[in-house]
């Protein structure tokens, strides 16, 4: 575990301090990377061809990119979805950092970079923030999304309730974070996920993910992530999918509407459809589905129109359930050693440690 006394010999941002001008400032700093197909314009070009590749697929078969769902008004859409009582995730989420925080924050050192991937609201964040200032330790907290007015709104909420906490936020995708966190001068550094973000990606592509965040990690650096387990009745989590006050369908649907602002105008007639999930227990994972309710054609640029038929679903969410067996297996996966794992009441949800002790 790390050392409780970590002295760091500078800051961990030294060459960004002026970042924080006045106690109080929350920086955002725009780390898309202007060079690679991830920068800010490529982002969109990337979604954009995700996109035309998904649609172009057979007959129930086609996918649109999940990433649709997270634009500033999908964000404030999915902090709405947890607050709603059937979203059980965040409730047993809560559950584990109002018990755990002190254990949790208990081996992060003074000095330490934290990183947050997929911050959304920081409701749950602050949990952990608490603790840490409960701690007196000196943390540079840095939230990472993909919207800007979305990091500055929430991060916002955090000013001035900090001394020992720095908060500033990283505009961007995984993989820009990734890069940028390379670049970091040696300090340690400690990454969060919560949500289940990993859960919404497919099993292997989890993996990797934190794979490749651990082979930029050093051995006193650690990776928390919260995953879902299959420790509920079905109905809970059908109902999790798809909620009584009806927000996850809005969230949903508002992925439709982000794709014609994608492409700058109507490619898509987004009343011919309504959103679907589905709970598949053999691969263990909702499944997010829009379904045609009459046929229709998109007109993508560039691209043969595609006829979309009634009846006919297109996917563009997964969100992976975990037991004991598959948590191991992820983690496995990843080469990544359990430090430890807190478990909400019933094996319900999990909070893992991970961590590298064979890197460099
Ligand atoms: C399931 S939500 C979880 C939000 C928040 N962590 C929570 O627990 O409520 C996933 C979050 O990850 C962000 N996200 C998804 N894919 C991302 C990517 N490739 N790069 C950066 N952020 C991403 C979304 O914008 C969203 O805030």
């Amino acid at each position: 575990m790390f050392s409780q006394t970590h002295h760091p010999t500078s800051d961990p941002l030294t060459f960004k301090s002026s970042l924080w001008k006045s106690q109080g400032d929350i920086p955002i700093i725009d780390i898309r990377s202007k060079s690679t197909s991830t920068g800010s314009d490529g982002f969109d070009v990337a979604i954009r061809q995700a996109v035309t590749i998904g649609l172009a697929q057979p007959y129930n078969e086609k996918e649109l990119p999940i990433l649709l769902l997270y634009d500033e008004t999908g964000l404030r859409l999915f902090e709405e979805i947890t607050y709603q009582p059937d979203y059980y995730i965040t409730q047993l989420e809560f559950d584990i950092l109002t018990k755990y925080a002190a254990d949790i924050t208990e081996s992060i050192p003074d000095g330490a970079l934290f990183v947050e991937l997929g911050a959304g609201a920081l409701r749950k964040t602050a949990l952990i923030l608490d603790a840490l200032e409960a701690q007196r330790k000196s943390i540079t907290y840095l939230a990472l999304d993909l919207d800007k007015s979305e990091l500055s709104r929430t991060l916002g909420e955090l000013r001035g309730r900090y001394t020992h906490v720095r908060c500033g936020g990283l505009w961007g995708t995984f993989d820009n974070g990734r890069e940028w966190l390379a670049t970091i001068p040696d300090c340690p550094r400690v990454l969060l996920s919560l949500g289940c973000s990993v859960g919404n990606m497919g099993r292997n592509e989890a993996a990797n993910l934190i794979r490749s965040f651990g082979n930029i990690l050093k051995p006193q650096d650690r990776f928390l992530l919260t995953i879902d387990t299959k420790h509920h009745d079905m109905e809970v989590i059908r109902r999790a999918y798809d909620d009584r006050g009806g927000v996850t369908r809005r969230f949903a649907l508002n992925a439709l509407e982000g794709l014609n602002k994608l492409f700058g105008h109507n490619v898509i007639d987004t009343s011919a459809f309504t959103y679907k999930p589905y709970y598949n227990e053999v691969k263990g994972r909702n499944e997010a589905y829009f379904q045609c309710l009459r046929s229709i054609t998109i007109c993508l640029p560039d691209s043969a129109p595609i006829m979309v038929c009634e009846g006919e679903v297109i996917q563009f969410a997964c969100s992976y359930k975990y037991n004991d067996l598959e948590r191991q297996l992820l983690q496995s996966a990843a080469r990544a050693y359990l430090e430890k794992e807190w478990l909400a009441e019933g094996g319900t949800y999990a909070l893992m440690m991970l961590s590298w002790p064979g890197a460099n």
